[in-house]
């Protein structure tokens, strides 16, 4: 007999579905609450709150576990490739041979952006943060493709997914040459995803760009783990966006932006910039710690904590290895990777990160691969973004394919003023 939920309320009792997913987590239906009782619920940041049923990702925050369609993130790290796994979170299997191939070929084939695109980037100051350029360029690719992005029909929304993760490095490499005067590099299409992208950050019509392997390795690995996680706050905006039938476009772009907040994928920016301020300005670990517990102090430890993970955040000590091996191979010795690792030691030894289940997430290491492999620190979150874009689309994607599909409309608790008339409130 399928589980219920109880609830009584003043002297009747309403009885509500129990929903069981394919990982045992439980849910309360609460889909004719309002209907049965006249009663919502209020859940402040939703930390209690399911927002959908998906088949994409599983997270299980207290055994730190991590898979993208059933597979473990530590078994994609090793074996797969950026544009492989963002098929697998798109499609939802993992693609023979030939369909990689014209995975691959379809990317390929539309890195390249119009000329007209190009000249909006005239327009953003030198010093502008690329986020805001990305979400930016991100959400006027739309004026180019308006015969092709209705999110109901299946074939825009398959050349709209290839266009928006092609075309991505592109830009993202655009706004970084933009920023330091250098010549925008076009895309080449005899390189792999990766080395396009740091071909065209790198490279200079003044000499050649010897892609190294190594970084390129790096640089995939990071992208896997960065490529899907379940509602976090920036799918969570793009599945809202995408719920009004906005295009792909603009939902991307709203994720983009909701990306950019220090508390999400802004955090690997600020983690380095906390890192350079320990080392540049003579912080100590103790002081950093004191300043985080301090309640009067808005600062707090960037890169660790989580909504989900109340244990080691798997993408985290992934990276962390990673990190070793990259700098070891690269022949980098960085301080900021023995400060980070002091920070995390002092971290986990206290009580007020203990108690509260704080550990360090996938921004706490991140940052420093990124700079490792050249990229600058306000390009950190691009990257993050770059990685998240298959699993922002998997996420839309699976929400406009789903039968009964309804605009997202959370409903309130109203605790203004009760009605007042015009004159009245004119005399206060
Ligand atoms: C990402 O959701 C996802 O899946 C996100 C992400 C993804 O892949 O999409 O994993 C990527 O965004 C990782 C998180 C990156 N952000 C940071 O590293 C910023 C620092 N972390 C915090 O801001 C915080 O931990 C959050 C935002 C990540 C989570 O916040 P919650 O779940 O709302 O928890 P909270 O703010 O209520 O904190 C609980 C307690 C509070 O103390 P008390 O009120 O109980 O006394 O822990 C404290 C907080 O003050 N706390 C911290 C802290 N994080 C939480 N104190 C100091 N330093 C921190 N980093």
């Amino acid at each position: 007999m399928a589980e219920k939920a109880l609830i009584t309320i003043g002297d009747k009792q309403y009885e509500l579905p129990i929903i069981i997913g394919s990982e045992n987590e439980k849910a309360i239906d609460i889909t004719k609450l309002r209907e049965m009782t006249g009663y919502i619920t209020l859940d402040n940041g939703y930390l209690n709150t399911g927002a959908c049923s998906s088949g994409i990702t599983f997270l299980d925050g207290e055994n730190g576990i991590l898979r993208y369609r059933g597979i473990p993130i530590e078994q994609l790290a090793e074996k797969s490739t950026f544009t492989e796994v963002a098929y697998l979170l798109i499609y939802g299997k993992l693609p023979n041979d030939a369909e990689l191939q014209d995975w691959n070929h379809h990317l390929t084939r539309h890195t390249m952006i119009h000329e007209d695109l190009k000249r909006l980037f005239n327009g953003f100051p030198k010093d502008g943060h690329p986020m805001a350029i990305l979400s930016c360029l991100i959400a006027s690719l739309s004026t180019y493709y308006q015969d092709s992005y209705d999110p109901e029909n299946p074939e825009h929304r398959q050349i709209s997914m290839v266009r928006l993760i092609a075309k991505f490095p592109t830009l993202a490499a655009f706004a970084y040459k933009k920023s330091i005067g250098q010549p925008a590099v076009h895309p080449i299409n005899s390189l792999d995803y990766c080395s396009n992208f740091l071909n065209m950050m790198f490279s200079v019509p003044a000499e050649g760009y010897h892609v190294d392997p190594e970084i390129s390795k790096a640089m995939n690995l990071l992208l896997i783990l960065h490529a899907d996680h379940e509602q976090n706050c920036s799918t969570s905006t793009v599945r809202l966006v995408g719920s009004s039938l906005a295009n792909i476009y603009a939902a991307i772009s709203s994720g983009i932006c909701a990306l950019w907040g220090p508390r999400h994928g802004g955090a690997n920016q600020e983690v380095l910039e906390m890192l350079q301020g320990i080392k540049e300005k003579g912080w100590t670990v103790k002081q950093v710690i004191e300043n985080a517990k301090d309640k009067n102090s808005t600062f707090r430890l960037s890169g660790f904590g989580h909504r989900v993970y109340k244990n080691f955040d798997p993408r985290a000590k992934i990276i962390k290895k990673a990190c070793d091996n990259v700098l070891n191979k690269l022949g980098i010795k960085d301080p900021l990777l023995d400060i980070a690792k002091e920070l995390e030691e002092a971290a986990l030894k206290d009580d007020y990160f203990v108690q509260r289940k704080l550990y360090p997430n996938v921004d706490f290491y991140s940052g420093i691969i990124y700079r490792a492999l050249g990229i600058p620190t306000n390009m950190f979150t691009v990257m993050f973004g770059m990685g998240r874009l298959p699993g922002w689309i998997a996420q839309w994607k699976e929400m406009i394919e789903a039968p009964g599909m309804k605009i997202g409309r959370p409903r309130q608790i109203y605790t203004g003023p009760t009605e007042i008339s015009y004159s009245d409130a004119k005399k206060k």
